[in-house]
């Protein structure tokens, strides 16, 4: 069944960091509901972004949720800082985790949602065990490291697949989407059983990114 009220997620990667006071304002007044925070160490992804005087700062204008999304290999280490900066949301890769049950049970422990990302090659079929003790699985349209990219459209079918996973353990799961979206991909994703869509190009590479946000927003 489509969703009602899919919740937007703006991605701040692809704000303008010149500007990024304006850009905050836009999403604060938009019909988003929260900011997608994409964080990169350069060993986990080829890429580099930004770290906590940023989060920070964001933290110091946004009136919504920062959904912080940890691309960091071994984020145990900064559990306690990102919950410092803001993150009400705090996602980290399965990937990147040795000890996910340890790390996911951290996250809550320190008054955060727990999200588990899960790159595009990585099966579902691995968080069966756990998927009751995790507020948010952040399934990857894209190979994780760069905004705008194009989407890789075997993550419809892997939603659906996730949806089936969540209802027959009565899980309270959301899935987020990140990676790809756009008014075509948000379509089949919500009717897949999206509950959350990250955006980053699709808002800030648009004209006018309050109604990009709002076009996201009457799909759902
Ligand atoms: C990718 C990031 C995404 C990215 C999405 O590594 O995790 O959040 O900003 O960008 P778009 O929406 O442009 O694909
Ligand atoms: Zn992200």
């Amino acid at each position: 069944m489509p969703h009602q009220n899919t919740i937007i997620a703006p991605s701040i990667l692809s704000a303008d960091f010149a500007n990024l006071k304006n850009d905050i304002e836009m999403v604060n007044q938009s019909q988003a509901e929260w900011f997608h925070v994409d964080v990169m160490d350069g060993v986990f992804v080829p890429n580099i972004s930004f770290g906590f005087p940023v989060i920070k700062a964001i933290q110091k204008y946004a009136t919504k949720p920062l959904d912080v999304h940890l691309m960091i290999v071994d984020p145990d280490r900064y559990l306690a800082d990102f919950k410092a900066v803001g993150a009400e949301v705090l996602t980290v890769h399965i990937e990147a985790c040795t000890h996910l049950h340890r790390t996911i049970h951290a996250i809550k422990e320190l008054g955060m949602k727990a999200g588990v990302a899960v790159n595009p090659h990585t099966s579902i079929s691995l968080l069966e065990d756990l998927i009751e003790d995790i507020d948010l699985v952040c399934l990857m349209g894209v190979n994780p490291g760069f905004g705008g990219q194009k989407f890789i459209k075997q993550t419809v079918q892997k939603c659906a697949a996730l949806k089936t996973l969540i209802n027959s353990k009565q899980a309270a799961c959301l899935i987020e989407i990140d990676g790809g979206v756009n008014e075509q991909t948000a379509k089949e994703l919500i009717a897949a059983g999206a509950d959350v869509l990250v955006a980053g190009n699709y808002v800030f590479g648009a004209a006018n990114p309050t109604q990009a946000i709002a076009d996201l927003k009457a799909i759902s």
